[in-house]
């Protein structure tokens, strides 16, 4: 084991619950539809710094499976919100070389919703830099048990044998199959939990809260969230002199 390098200060993997857009607009009087429109322009920072500092993936939480429980008109905003945010922010992603894919139920969402979604996605396949995920309609128990369902089919067809299933395996089953775990999560808005995104992928990122809302989070709230991260000795369940190469940490 070395210490820490220079490039472990840029996570390969940053995952975030983008919270917060319902207060922002509530504090200024505004409809919180509102502050979901600010959000798009906090997405598109951040999306665009992310790839600027190398970072491989990036995981932006959307729309969460329970988040269908909110007022019809919220819903129905959100919904015409995602078309036209997609509709005008795919080229860009193209031209920036980000891969844009989405993870979750997305089945639930409007035909036309759906055939925007498979565009993107088909326009930026080739692209080479960073994977945009984006978590729409999205749980991690979802997640686990669409995994998980699959396994009983192939073991239920004879394609794959219990014993011999492993955590990589699994992880393969997952929305996320093929991309590194997040190695920094980050949840604006000031709450302090995870609200069902990625269960099983979250083992061991490091978590990093901030009561900034999501509107009001730039450039400088991600500096901040990454000089943190940089700081923190990641450990995996070894003792520090283990991680740090026999030298105290
Ligand atoms: C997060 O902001 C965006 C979505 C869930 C779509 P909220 O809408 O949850 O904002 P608050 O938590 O009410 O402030
Ligand atoms: C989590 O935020 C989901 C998204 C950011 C899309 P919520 O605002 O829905 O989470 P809870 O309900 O406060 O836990
Ligand atoms: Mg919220």
């Amino acid at each position: 084991m070395t210490n820490k390098k220079t490039e472990d200060a840029v996570p390969r993997h940053v995952a975030i619950v983008m919270d917060g857009n319902g207060r922002w607009a509530k504090a200024r009087f505004l409809p919180r539809l509102m502050g979901h429109h600010r959000g798009v322009e906090s997405a598109r920072k951040v999306i665009r710094a992310c790839s600027n500092v190398g970072v491989e993936c990036l995981t932006l939480f959307a729309f969460s499976s329970e988040n269908w429980k909110r007022p019809e008109e919220e819903v129905s905003g959100l919904m015409s919100l995602f078309m036209t945010a997609l509709e005008r922010e795919s080229t860009a992603l193209f031209r920036h070389n980000v891969r844009m894919r989405f993870i979750g139920h997305t089945s639930g969402f409007s035909a036309s919703l759906q055939e925007k979604i498979q565009q993107v996605e088909a326009l930026t396949a080739s692209c080479t830099g960073m994977t945009l995920l984006i978590a729409a309609n999205y749980g991690g128990r979802w997640d686990i048990l669409q995994a998980v369902s699959t396994v009983a089919q192939k073991i239920a067809d004879g394609e794959l044998v219990a014993d011999s299933l492993d955590e990589t395996a699994f992880g393969q089953l997952l929305a996320t199959a093929g991309l590194p775990d997040p190695d920094l999560f980050i949840r604006t808005g000031g709450e302090k939990r995870i609200s069902n995104f990625l269960l099983w992928q979250l083992a061991y990122a490091e978590l990093y809260f901030t009561d900034v809302l999501w509107p009001e989070f730039d450039e400088d709230c991600l500096q901040k969230a990454f000089r943190d991260f940089a700081n923190r000795q990641r450990r995996f369940g070894m003792t520090g002199e283990q991680v740090s190469g026999g030298k105290h940490a």
